[in-house]
């Protein structure tokens, strides 16, 4: 079989977190959300908001809320706490699609991140009420999923780490594409 051609920000993306010093620049944090802007949404409801943090006091205040096991992000260079309210978005038969729709717009602005240069890890490991308090969010939101980001470390020893690290705990694996994928009716495949 040949080989599978994907874009080079789809084979290349992955959740590390060897970041750099390095700021990002206020023309990069406007593409990205440029990009989270134009996603699509169910009936064009566009709940997603979002709260950029990008200095150092910000993001440390912010690490307070977070689960122990994600204190690397401690070293991101921005936060972005994505949050949206459910009744601004469609719920069809109890399923909500202001989720669906936030996933989409963040997966656009982590793929223009990776074309970037800058990578990206999302997380939900925080204290919600604790989140919404710091920074001042009104109640009828939701904080939908918290993004780090930040420019790799030109370390070789650090990627190579974080690299082993993802491997170890299994991140880079994916389901068999024969259980994902049927073909005309539920269980067949080709
Ligand atoms: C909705 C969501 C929540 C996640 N929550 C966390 C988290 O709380 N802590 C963490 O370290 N990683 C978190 N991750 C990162 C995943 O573990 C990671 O995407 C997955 O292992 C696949 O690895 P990859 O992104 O490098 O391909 C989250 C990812 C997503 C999409």
């Amino acid at each position: 079989m040949n080989e599978i051609q994907l874009a080079a920000e789809i084979e290349e993306r992955k959740s590390i977190t060897n970041w750099s010093n390095r700021k990002i620049e206020m023309e990069t944090w406007n593409s990205l959300f440029e990009a989270a802007r134009r996603a699509p949404s169910s009936w064009n409801h566009q709940p997603a908001r979002y709260i950029a943090a990008n200095e150092k006091a910000d993001i440390q205040a912010l690490c307070n809320t977070l689960h122990r096991t994600n204190s690397w992000a401690e070293k991101a260079a921005g936060l972005i706490i994505q949050v949206a309210a459910p009744e601004d978005d469609d719920r069809i038969d109890g399923k909500e699609y202001y989720l669906y729709d936030c996933g989409l717009a963040m997966m656009s602005l982590i793929y223009q991140a990776q074309v970037l240069g800058v990578t990206t890890r999302q997380m939900i490991g925080w204290d919600e009420a604790a989140v919404k308090s710091l920074l001042m969010i009104p109640d009828r939101y939701r904080v939908v999923v918290i993004t780090g980001l930040g420019y790799p470390s030109e370390s070789a020893f650090s990627e190579q780490a974080a690299l082993f690290k993802r491997r170890f705990t299994a991140q880079h694996k994916r389901f068999d594409m024969k259980h994902l994928v049927f073909w005309k009716k539920w269980g067949y495949e080709v």
